[in-house]
């Protein structure tokens, strides 16, 4: 891998999705190599084409999610808690080594705006478990609105909860994070408690509803 950070391949997993095609766009316009996973490389393929069109240029390239897993450095999954245990089984072999970001989100619907705290305590654990401890994992995004990611040559006003036991993976990310116009890193401490940030999200998906606003976030005071 390279010093360079901008010189990691990323692969977005679910990047066919609301809030992971954001992610792909963000960083790709950034500078980043991204690639799309998909369970079907043609969709990924054709999203990809649409956001080269938006980029004007051609930066992105679609895989199927395990290729994407494969070829990247650096992967993000980006799928429905549904998908969530299928998708980490799948990459396990070929993410050996790696840092993952989990974005995902326990929800429970039709109840998606009322706290759900899954078997294993959260998403990122329940990965961790999966992938083993070669992995490092860290979750981050999930407090972080598709509606925001996707208002290209927009900022992102919000700051992005980290979670992971491995400092370094946690500061790679803090710089994918920070790459974004508008978002703040923060170090929220151990995977453990990503449990917090995870549970974040219903609670903002209810404010959404009950302020008639899209995609509320979250800011941190007193750290200035
Ligand atoms: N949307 C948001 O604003 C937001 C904000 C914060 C966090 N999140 C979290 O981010 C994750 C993705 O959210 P999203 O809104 O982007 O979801 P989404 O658009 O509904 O789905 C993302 C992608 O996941 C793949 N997928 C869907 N069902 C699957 C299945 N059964 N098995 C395997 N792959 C499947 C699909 O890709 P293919 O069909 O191409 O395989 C889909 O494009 C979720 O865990 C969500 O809680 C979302």
């Amino acid at each position: 891998m390279s010093n360079d950070p901008k010189v990691l391949t990323i692969a977005v997993l679910g990047g066919t999705g609301k809030e992971g095609s954001g992610l792909v766009l963000r960083w790709a316009e950034s500078g980043y190599r991204v690639l799309i996973g998909s369970r079907d490389a043609a969709r990924a393929a054709i999203k990809a084409d649409e956001l080269n069109t938006i980029l004007g240029e051609d930066i992105v390239r679609g895989l199927d999610n395990v290729q994407a897993a494969a070829e990247a450095d650096l992967v993000v999954v980006s799928v429905p808690y549904t998908a969530h245990k299928e998708i980490m089984e799948s990459i396990k072999d070929v993410v050996q080594g790696k840092v993952v970001v989990d974005v995902a989100v326990p929800l429970n619907p039709p109840a998606v705006r009322t706290v759900y705290i899954p078997e294993g305590k959260s998403a990122s654990l329940e990965a961790q478990a999966i992938l083993g401890e070669r992995v490092k994992l860290v979750a981050a995004f999930q407090n972080v609105s598709a509606v925001h990611l996707q208002e290209y040559k927009h900022g992102v006003n919000c700051d992005v909860l980290v979670c992971g036991d491995d400092a370094d993976a946690k500061n790679e990310i803090f710089q994918l994070i920070e790459a974004i116009e508008g978002m703040r890193a923060i170090d929220a401490g151990p995977l453990a408690n990503a449990v917090a940030v995870e549970a974040l999200t219903p609670v903002l998906l209810y404010i959404n509803k009950r302020y008639k606003v899209v995609g509320a976030g979250i800011r941190i005071t007193g750290l200035e």
